[in-house]
């Protein structure tokens, strides 16, 4: 049984290691990961918002979606155009248990690679909201959270609404 991990938990801000081998345990925890990224009405998942230190994520791209099952997924190049978006993430939740949203300053696209669930080596450019769930899921393998890209009062008013993870 996976865990949702919360704002203050450790493993939230370690740096994921590779995945080596897709093996049946892998292949069964991305398909609980999509399970529980859509019964939380979420987009993307990463793989330490469940409890485990390694490099894979899940996503969907809202348009059509599409479920994309990522394992070392690598940002190999970014747009300098930047863009603001609101996020909000399945590990930042408000005393209500829903997510807490802020806006954040992101390239608009990217260009992505990632090993598929099936071993394939694929890659693809991606901009708009798909290319901002890849950046902020990928984030989550390097230990980084939306919250560090907000500064000073805006940080500060977005912490005070995060129920914290209580040890
Ligand atoms: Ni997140």
């Amino acid at each position: 049984m996976l865990q949702m991990k919360l704002c203050g938990d450790p493993i939230l801000r370690t740096q994921c290691t590779p995945v080596e081998k897709i093996d049946d345990g892998l292949l069964h925890t991305l398909d609980t990961m999509v399970e529980m990224m859509r019964e939380q009405s979420g987009v993307g998942l990463a793989a330490p918002q469940v409890g485990i230190t390694q490099r894979f994520l899940v996503m969907m791209t809202p348009d059509d979606e599409k479920i994309f099952k990522m394992i070392n997924p690598r940002i190999l190049s970014h747009s300098e155009k930047t863009v603001v978006m609101e996020e909000g993430c399945l590990s930042v939740l408000g005393g209500d248990n829903l997510p807490v949203y802020a806006n954040v300053t992101r390239p608009e696209s990217v260009v992505v690679e990632w090993t598929d669930e099936n071993g394939k080596q694929l890659s693809a450019e991606m901009s708009g909201v798909p290319a901002r769930i890849v950046q902020h899921e990928t984030d989550h393998l390097d230990g980084k959270l939306f919250i560090d890209y907000l500064s000073g009062a805006r940080r500060e008013m977005v912490m005070r609404k995060v129920r914290r993870h209580k040890k």
